[in-house]
Parts: C-alpha cells; structure tokens; sequence
C-alpha cells in the first residue's frame, strides 16, 4: 500500500525523480505527476489503465506560471483566472513546446487549473514544474474525494499519498474553452454554471456524442460503480424490486421500505453542494454493500444539481 503522509518535502522528491504522488484538491484527488517529464506522464496513463487519446489537465499555483507554458491567455480566460482562482475552473488555452504532445494527446490546447488545497498549492509552490493530473482513479471508475478512496484502488502502484482530508466540493472542475471568442463548458462540474455566467454572458454548454467525445470524462459510462444502477423515479423504481436486494441513493428523502443501511441521503435539508460534497462518496460506499442493485435518483437540474446529474446519468449509462 501507498505511505499516507502530509509530507510535502517527501512528495516533492518523488515529484522530482519522475514517481507520480496522489494530491488533494477541493474538487477531487489527483493523480499528480511533473507535466514537463514524458516518464512520469506515461506512468500517469499507465496507472489509471487510461487510454492516450483522453488528455490530461496541468496544475499550478500562479497566473505567472500559467504564462510560462501557454502561448497566451486570452482577456476572458484571463479575467476567469482572476475571478475564480484558486477554485474548481479549469480553462484550455493554447500550449507551448514546454508541453509535451502526451499531455494533451496532441491537441493544440492545454487545460489548465489553478487548484485550491493548502497543501497541494504549497507542493506546487515549491517544485519548478507545474503537475499533470487526472483524477486518481482507475479509468471509468467514481474519483477519490479522499486519501483513503486513493489508496483502496491505486494504493499499489503509486508510492505515497499525500493526504488533505475529504475534498470539500467533491466533484471534479468545470471545464471552459474559447472558440473565436465564444466560451464554452466542456464539462459541468463544481463551479455553478450560474454563477459562471454572471461573468461571461454568452456561454455555451457543449452536447456530447459518447462515441466522440472532446473531453473523454464526457464518455456515455463514466463515474461508473461496478453494481448495476439505475437512474429514475425512486418511489416507483422501488416498487419493482424485493427491497433487500437493492440500495438506494436518495437526494434528500427516506424511504422507509428499504433497510436502513442500505440508504444513503446526498443531503437531509436539500443543499446542492453538500449532495456535490457527499456525491462520491456515497457511490462508493453503496457499491460495497451486499446486494443486486443501486436505484437513484436525479437532484434538482439547477446550479451545481446540472453538474451532480451529469454524474449521475454517466454512472448510470450502458456499459461499453
Ligand atoms: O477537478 C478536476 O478537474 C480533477 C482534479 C484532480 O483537478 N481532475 C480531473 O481530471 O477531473 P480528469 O483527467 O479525470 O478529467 C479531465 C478531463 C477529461 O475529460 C479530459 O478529456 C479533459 O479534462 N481535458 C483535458 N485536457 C483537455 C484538452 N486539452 N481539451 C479538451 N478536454 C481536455
Ligand atoms: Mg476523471
């Protein structure tokens, strides 16, 4: 198993000698290697069992050092760093030859994120290298929002941890690009599309064929537990099944029908963000427990619920 630590010194060192290091981040764990180093980015796909043609997003710490490696920011993605950065954003601007083809799987645009984690900004601060990292998952699988999810599935192969706690948005970044000047949402995900668009007006929430994607996070079965789950409506969902067999995901209700450990609530008094924070979490938990099935159900399709649904119809989207 991986050392578990909040050792930024150790995981500076690892960083350095081409060894990939799990790291927090507000939204999800990632699995973090130094983006300048076509070793350690090759182990990155290696580990998660990640195919080539799904690219990577770069971390770093400062509009300075974003400078470094893109040809240039454009004026809205720049007034988006200053905004919302560090936070749960992450926007594609055109790269440079410091970027290696394998990071973008050879896409003229680099994503890029400014994470917002105390310790992985002061890993970051601290290495002359920003950090690839996807999150730290095996490929298709729900991403880790803690030390512990890191480490019961890649646990193995990556030698350390470093461990900031239960991320506390919970899931990943919305991704925004620029096309002639028009902004568009590649992935919803923990920054509010509303709030979003009280800065840039005319934003564009980009449909996705599952054959192909632009971003492959966008693929038809994602964030998929390994039980069959069925998205609907609870109530009568319920009815069609023997209650001990199944488990429920529920938005804010009980079902008294079904045994109660065998129920997760995303969030009692109905907050999008809490359901955001618990959303992982309680997939993972439900596809440990013993039984045939996982049933639930969509939360309200406003703010960050846009984003919790979208997760919540990959996880449960015919598998390929
Ligand atoms: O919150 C997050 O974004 C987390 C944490 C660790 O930062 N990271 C994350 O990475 O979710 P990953 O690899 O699981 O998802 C990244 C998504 C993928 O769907 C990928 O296709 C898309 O970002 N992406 C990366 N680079 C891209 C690019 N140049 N153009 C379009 N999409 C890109
Ligand atoms: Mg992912």
């Amino acid at each position: 198993m991986a050392e578990i630590g909040t050792d930024i010194q150790r995981a500076k060192e690892l960083l350095i000698q081409s060894n990939l290091v799990a790291i927090p981040t507000e939204t999800v764990y990632g699995l973090a290697g130094n983006a300048f180093d076509t070793e350690a980015i090759t182990e990155i796909f290696s580990v998660k069992n990640r195919p080539f043609f799904d690219p990577l997003i770069v971390h770093t710490d400062s509009i300075e050092k974003v400078k470094s490696f893109t040809k240039e920011i454009p004026k809205d993605a720049l007034m988006l760093f200053q905004q919302f950065c560090p936070g749960p954003l992450t926007v594609l601007l055109p790269r440079n030859q410091k970027i290696p083809d394998l990071i973008t799987s050879g896409l003229p645009n680099v994503a890029v994120r400014i994470p917002d984690h105390h310790l992985t900004r002061s890993l970051l601060e601290v290495l002359d290298f920003p950090l690839a990292a996807p999150s730290a998952n095996p490929f298709g699988y729900i991403s880790p929002t803690s030390a512990s999810h890191v480490n019961d599935q890649l646990g193995e192969k990556i030698p350390y941890i470093l461990d900031g706690g239960s991320c506390k948005v919970g899931i990943e970044s919305t991704i925004v690009g620029f096309e002639n000047n028009k902004a568009i949402v590649h992935r919803l995900g923990g920054m509010d599309l509303d709030l979003l668009k009280k800065y840039i007006k005319d934003i564009q929430v980009m449909e996705h064929s599952s054959s192909k994607p632009k971003a492959p996070g966008q693929l038809k079965s994602h964030y998929a537990p390994n039980k069959p789950f069925i998205l609907g409506d609870l109530t009568d969902l319920i009815r069609a099944y023997t209650p001990e067999d199944i488990a429920i995901l529920s938005f804010c209700e009980t079902h008294p029908v079904i045994p109660q450990e065998n129920q997760l609530i995303l969030s009692r008094t109905g907050d999008l963000k809490e359901a955001a924070k618990n959303l992982f979490s309680a997939l993972r938990k439900l596809d440990t427990l013993p039984v045939k099935a996982i049933l639930a159900e969509e939360v309200p399709s406003v703010g960050l619920g846009l984003a919790i649904n979208d997760r919540l119809r990959r996880a449960a989207a015919e598998r390929r």
